[in-house]
């Protein structure tokens, strides 16, 4: 199904500069992931999602870009990129890549003519304040290492708005112009082939600032014209969001309040993922069903991504305090694991204590829930932190691949390397790596292809409805069904240490042959559905029916 593809999609996103080095420089490359999409394929992922891929001083991780129109050279060539769509393509995967345009680096040289003079033409094409806004010092997305979001600059003689970091000045996209040039941009990428964007930091970049208003108004028509830009440049591509924003204003970014989907496809589901810290912790799924009763419908053709992990810290600011500290004692109990008085710097293997059920029933739950899963490199394997490394840092280093110097990812001197392979601990490349594992039937990557190739012969969880079964459970039980054209798929999750035994015996009647599909282990026949077994910390993923037709 060409036109919805992205609901029954498997995303996988990745930094280039750590995948994979072909040419022994120390960075990763377009080369080096060329050479890795078969494992990609084995895998079974059908999206990948770069992060930033443009030239860029590389203070954020890529997100500071200073050409729009090209390729980082440190990760190969326009010509390489093309390769490898051409190349993903083949083997059935997209590629979806990070759209950053709220922002550029200060080094862009839009930046640098528009801060030389007033009259420079890209003057406008950032937000200017020529005195000190009273809000200089509110709003700030990375508090202890942003102080202000208003920097007054020397050449300009005027004060310049950031949203971010001071080295990323905001774009004006009240200016013509540069919507003009983001639609450009836009265009240039799906034009080489390109299937669509993760568009970073949307309710910012929309947001008509005005000086001494840290709330200023949004224009969410920029977002409705995208979208039909984008869907006449290809009727097939999507737009994947970053909108971490309260859950009554997430309809807003789908849909205009004619109700069709006419603005983003798909949002990052932040709330589910705060909900689901909160439920592993607490191995309560109390706030999974609240999320999944609370979150509001969507459009026609919108959908959620849902995710563990991510690039970025795990991000706890929608729950309470007392929530927060709840997931902070269990997966961030040192001060140097949290970072901006709101999130978690920590892969989801060592916050699950290496232990490689909670692991499973964490993704397994994630896959199963509704929306498009998006996984992040070295999950499949159960990589670590290592937070020795700065900030954000700790959980972008080198994909691990082998027992070889560098975990495989890399010929080049350890010194060189982008940044430094984990080589100590339990989650030392020499315990942790892909030869390992591919070798291995029992490991936690094979059980991620086992896992993601049962998911896509469930195409109800992607494009059907997902509802949580609301029938007395025992605690730590969690019930929910899928349902679609495909037919029915019933999910059972304990999230607590106890074994348990559950009665769905009200599903019998839709029952046609259940089977279990996917399980943490052999339960035998399901035969009745009055008394379903589950582990402690157990799944079962269970085909009620198949649908009729396909
Ligand atoms: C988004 C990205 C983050 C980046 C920021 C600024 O939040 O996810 O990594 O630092 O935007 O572009």
């Amino acid at each position: 199904m060409a036109d919805r593809w992205y609901s029954e999609a498997v995303v996988y996103c990745l930094d280039i500069d750590t995948y994979a080095d072909s040419d022994g420089d120390g960075v990763g490359d377009i080369r080096g992931l060329i050479g890795r999409l078969d494992y990609l394929a084995r895998l079974g992922v059908t999206c990948l999602w770069l992060h930033p891929i443009h030239p860029s001083p590389n203070r954020d991780d890529g997100y500071d870009a200073t050409d729009f129109y090209n390729i980082d050279p440190r990760f190969g060539t326009l010509g390489d990129f093309a390769e490898l769509l051409h190349q993903a393509q083949n083997r059935g995967i997209r590629i979806i890549i990070d759209l950053v345009v709220n922002h550029t680096s200060n080094e862009h040289p839009w930046f640098q003519s528009a801060r030389s003079s007033p009259d420079s033409p890209y003057r406008d094409w950032y937000v200017w304040a020529d005195h000190e806004p009273s809000d200089r010092h509110q709003g700030m997305v990375f508090p202890g290492e942003q102080h202000e979001t208003w920097t007054y600059d020397r050449t300009a003689k005027a004060w310049y708005y950031h949203r971010f970091y001071k080295f990323q000045p905001d774009l004006n996209f009240t200016n013509p112009a540069v919507r003009e040039e983001i639609k450009k941009i836009v265009s240039f990428w799906l034009q080489l082939g390109v299937s669509g964007f993760r568009m970073d930091a949307v309710p910012f970049i929309i947001e008509l600032t005005e000086s001494g208003n840290p709330n200023s108004p949004k224009d969410f028509e920029f977002l409705t014209e995208l979208r039909q830009h984008v869907q006449w440049r290809r009727g097939d591509a999507v737009l994947l969001a970053e909108a971490n924003v309260e859950p009554d204003q997430l309809p807003t970014f789908f849909a205009d309040s004619g109700g069709s989907g006419n603005r983003l496809h798909m949002l990052f589901d932040f709330m589910l993922n705060g909900r689901l810290m909160l439920a592993l912790a607490r191995q309560d799924p109390e706030p999974i069903i609240e999320a999944l009763r609370d979150t509001p419908a969507l459009p026609e053709g919108g959908q959620w991504a849902t995710f563990l992990r991510n690039h970025d810290e795990i991000d706890l600011s929608r729950l309470t305090a007392e929530q927060r500290n709840q997931v902070y004692e269990q997966f961030g109990p040192d001060e140097n694991m949290r970072i901006y008085d709101r999130g978690i710097r920590r892969r989801l293997a060592p916050m699950l204590g290496n232990d490689r059920r909670r692991i499973e029933l964490a993704y397994a739950l994630q896959f199963s829930l509704r929306g498009t899963p998006v996984l992040r490199y070295g999950e499949e394997i159960g990589m670590g932190e290592d937070l020795s490394l700065p900030g954000r840092e700790a959980i972008r280093t080198p994909m691990q691949w082998s027992y070889q110097p560098n975990a495989g990812f890399s010929t080049a001197d350890p010194e060189k390397l982008v940044r430094p392979v984990i080589d100590k601990g339990e989650f030392s490349y020499e315990k942790v790596n892909v030869t390992a594992q591919r070798s291995d039937q029992k490991s936690l990557l094979a059980w991620f292809e086992r896992m993601i190739r049962t998911l896509r012969e469930a195409p109800e969880v992607g494009s059907g409805s997902t509802t949580h079964i609301d029938v007395a459970m025992p605690p730590g039980v969690l019930a929910h069904r899928a349902d679609g054209r495909t037919g029915t798929m019933v999910f059972v999750h304990n999230l607590g240490t106890t074994d348990a035994e559950v009665d769905l015996s009200m599903l019998e009647p839709e029952a046609d042959l259940p089977i279990d599909v996917l399980a943490d282990r052999n339960y035998g026949e399901v035969g009745k559905l009055d008394r379903l077994k589950v582990a402690g910390y157990g799944y079962r993923w269970i085909r009620l029916r198949r649908g009729q037709g396909l």
